[in-house]
């Protein structure tokens, strides 16, 4: 009977001690992908501020903005390989030490050098981040709640964003961009110290064929050893598939397919235009007739916590409504939203100043984040993980993430001299095409996958399938 109670009493325990280092591990990835939303939001606050400091030309400021893109890009295609040589807790750690110097870097440069030289160090650090904290997090997890763990790290992005627009309001006030740049710093240091208590990942530790630490780390995290040996076995099995990204990639035609879907998945995310509104949210709202900084801002607040409550409804819905009925939505969205906001640029440019009109261009970049947030953002990321094979699904995510960035790069560093070149309306048309284009794309080549085992979808793409039905 005593023994009987005692037993109880350790096992209650060691679940206590596993739901804790869970909730660590957690707290440590959302960190990760705050500090992604951070550095992504921080820099259309920051802007006009750096751009008044060093009197930036426009082919300027469209490098502050995206040489952390750059950074990113770079990050990303090289953590492949530093994540499975070195892991993903020394992959984590470095890009934290990276994220602290680059925020330190950025807030003090001197000149406009050495900013650009740390907004590619910070860079390297989101590009390092947008590929390991997700995957450590998937790895670290049970199979019942993998989805919703990275759902949560998509929610942590937009949430970074919210934050760093409502600190960039808070030190508008006194033209504070170097404090802008530099808080940041102290969220990165935090992730810096929680890494450290990290547990490696079991399956990259088994993967190097240190069982028996991988071993002990399932039994800490796991309510009992046969929980955690059984785990072990299945980790055991997986790892006899082999991944042959690169090789398979050039002698299969299937893989060849899956990794460009994966790639103009990406790479139409960012056409859409989004973080054009993200990041100039603040010139936009100027050139939409709101002159004093204070109500651009405030403008830029609204929108960053439109895009978290409308990743919210997605998180929610896009298991029950599919993927593809989604993003065809989406895209029809922000094409109406971006078309609408450019006849309102037009009509102020052409001198037609109205509140109400300046009231409905703000109205019209909500509907586009709104229809965003609740399609491309969320719906991207997952078919990108669900299209490749299981054989090279490491290299698929990887040439996906890097379009990504790289994308990300080209319309960051775009934007105003297409601006510059055909005016600002008649830029958010051209985004207005694009998105039409992407309706089309959707309906000819992007499968629906929910419901869709894995294994299933990657028998279909093996036997030469059409894109469009691998998911049927
Ligand atoms: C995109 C980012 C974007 C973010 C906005 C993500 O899915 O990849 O480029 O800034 O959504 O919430």
């Amino acid at each position: 009977m005593e023994d009987a109670f005692q037993n109880d009493a350790i096992d209650a325990q060691r679940a206590l001690k596993a739901k804790r280092m869970k909730l660590f591990i957690t707290f440590a990835a959302g960190m990760a992908g705050l500090l992604f939303g951070l550095d992504i939001g921080v820099i259309a606050g920051a802007l006009p501020f750096i751009t008044t400091h060093f009197d930036l030309s426009s082919r300027l400021q469209e490098w502050v903005v995206s040489t952390m893109m750059l950074g990113a890009a770079l990050g990303a295609i090289s953590t492949g390989w530093i994540s499975f040589r070195l892991g993903r807790k020394t992959s984590l750690t470095a890009g934290a030490a990276l994220f602290v110097l680059g925020s330190l870097g950025s807030a003090m440069a001197p000149n406009v050098v050495i900013l650009l030289i740390s907004r590619v160090l910070l860079g390297f650090a989101v590009g390092i981040a947008s590929y390991v904290a997700p995957l450590y997090l998937s790895e670290m997890s049970e199979k019942e709640n993998r989805g919703k763990l990275i759902s949560m790290y998509q929610m942590m992005v937009t949430i970074g964003i919210l934050v760093a627009f409502i600190s960039d309001t808070i030190f508008s006030y006194g033209g504070h961009w170097r404090m802008m740049l530099g808080i940041i710093s102290l969220p990165a240091l935090l992730l810096m110290i929680s890494v450290f208590g990290l547990p490696d990942s079991p399956r990259w530790l088994a993967s190097k064929g240190k069982f028996e630490k991988a071993k002990s780390i399932l039994r800490m995290l796991n309510t009992t050893d046969a929980k955690a040996d059984s785990e072990l076995e299945e980790i055991h099995e997986s790892l006899k598939v082999k991944q042959e990204g690169w090789s398979l990639f050039k002698e299969n035609k299937n893989v060849r397919r899956a990794v460009y879907l994966g790639m103009l998945l990406q790479a139409m995310q960012q056409f859409t235009g989004m973080n054009v509104i993200l990041y100039y949210a603040p010139q936009i709202f100027k050139h939409a007739g709101f002159a004093n900084t204070e109500q651009q801002m405030i403008a830029t607040v609204i929108c960053g916590a439109t895009n978290v409550l409308a990743t919210l409804i997605a998180m929610k819905t896009v298991d029950k409504q599919g993927r593809k009925p989604v993003l065809k939505i989406g895209f029809a969205g922000i094409a109406l939203g971006t078309f609408l906001l450019g006849v309102c640029l037009f009509m102020i440019n052409a001198g037609f100043s109205a509140l109400w009109i300046s009231i409905f261009a703000i109205l019209m970049t909500l509907f586009t984040i709104a229809s965003f947030a609740m399609s491309a953002g969320p719906v991207v990321w997952i078919l990108c993980s669900e299209i490749q094979p299981l054989k090279s699904r490491d290299f698929g995510v990887a040439c996906s993430t890097t379009t990504n960035w790289i994308v990300n790069m080209i319309i960051g560093a775009t934007f105003l001299t297409l601006i510059n070149t055909f005016g600002i309306a008649a830029t958010f048309w051209i985004y207005t095409c694009l998105n039409v284009l992407f309706v089309v794309l959707t309906i000819l080549l992007i499968p629906e996958t929910k419901g869709i085992s894995l294994e299933n979808i990657e028998k279909n793409l093996m036997e030469g399938k059409r894109l469009r039905d691998i998911g049927v």
